[in-house]
């Protein structure tokens, strides 16, 4: 018969110090992460955003974090659009819409074209916009 080579004892403590350690992570690592925030979130951020031109087809909005904020961009055949995505009447995230070519709150119906312009709703506002443009094969959002 073969001899053991880790008794039960040192196989259980293993397994107890593996589920706390685990356990301590789990419990403190949002604690940190909440206490120590990564550097781009808050009111800075990027100030240029690249995006591959094959990653966003014609009619296709992405939506993506830019400068602090949530913006979404549209492109177009020959055109590109950059928006803020925060709702001007109580901050809901727009959606856009394709078949209607339009951005649209689902949270109380408003309604902004590509240029941020209020078509409908309780928005009292235009959304903010970015500059964004196609430059050789990419789409830039921001000062480049
Ligand atoms: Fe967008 Fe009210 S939050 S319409």
């Amino acid at each position: 018969m073969k001899k053991k080579l880790i008794s039960r004892r040192i196989l259980l403590n293993s397994s107890l110090f593996v589920m706390l350690f685990g356990f301590a992570v789990a419990v403190f690592y949002p604690v940190v992460r909440f206490l120590w925030p990564p550097r781009d979130a808050g009111s800075g951020g990027s100030q240029t955003i690249f995006i591959p031109l094959n990653e966003l087809g014609v009619g296709d909005a992405k939506m993506l974090r830019f400068q602090g904020t949530a913006i979404v961009v549209v492109r177009k055949e020959n055109s590109v659009y950059a928006l803020s995505a925060v709702c001007t009447h109580l901050g809901c995230i727009v959606k856009w819409e394709r078949e209607n070519n339009r951005l649209f709150c689902p949270c109380h119906a408003a309604i902004f074209d590509l240029n941020g312009n209020v078509l409908g709703g309780p928005a009292p506002r235009p959304l903010p916009t970015f500059q964004a443009k196609i430059v050789g094969g990419r789409i830039v959002v921001g000062d480049a």
